[in-house]
């Protein structure tokens, strides 16, 4: 299966998480900020591990334009992708999951998943709520989750093997 991480962060406190997930899987973290989101290589791509900091309960704007992309539109018409979700935040209750939530209004309706679960750590705000997250225990928790992702994503059966 190949994997993808793409990710936006105004402050950097994503993208920490993101290349702790692209390490391991062994690849790149891409910045949307910093590509021509029409023309990311999605053709091959299973998995999207996509991060984004939470603002004001919404997901980076960046981020939000990639899910309304013609070129996600387009990939996911012809193999389906899984998008996995993984964000920073500074706690404020139930932001995290309307953002998520909110995310399904623009996606293409056609050829994603959505991955059940998400990860998620916290990300300092001006340098004074949330000061030194994402931490180096919440990056180790972040290897830990992708591994149980692909663990889940690949083996399906032995999930529901187990009851
Ligand atoms: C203007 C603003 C709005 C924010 N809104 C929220 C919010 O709704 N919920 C929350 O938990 N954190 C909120 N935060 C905190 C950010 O989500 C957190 O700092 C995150 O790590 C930023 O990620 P980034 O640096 O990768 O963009 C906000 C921060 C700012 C500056």
């Amino acid at each position: 299966m190949k994997n993808l991480v793409l990710y936006a962060s105004r402050k950097g406190n994503t993208k920490e998480i993101a290349e702790t997930i692209a390490t391991e899987l062994h690849s790149e973290a891409i910045d949307l900020k910093k590509v021509d989101i029409e023309r990311i290589n999605l053709g091959d791509v299973d998995n999207i591990f996509l991060g984004s900091g939470i603002y004001a309960g919404f997901l980076n704007g960046k981020v939000k334009k990639f899910l309304k992309s013609d070129n996600l539109k387009e990939a996911a018409g012809k193999s389906e992708k899984n998008i996995i979700f993984f964000v920073t935040w500074a706690g404020n209750p139930g932001s995290v999951e309307h953002a998520i939530e909110k995310s399904y209004d623009y996606m293409p309706e056609e050829g994603i998943n959505i991955y059940t679960d998400h990860f998620r750590a916290y990300g300092a705000v001006f340098g004074m709520f949330k000061k030194g997250h994402p931490t180096a225990e919440e990056k180790q928790q972040a290897s830990e989750w992708v591994r149980e992702v692909l663990e889940k994503i690949e083996h399906p059966e032995e999930e529901m093997s187990q009851g």
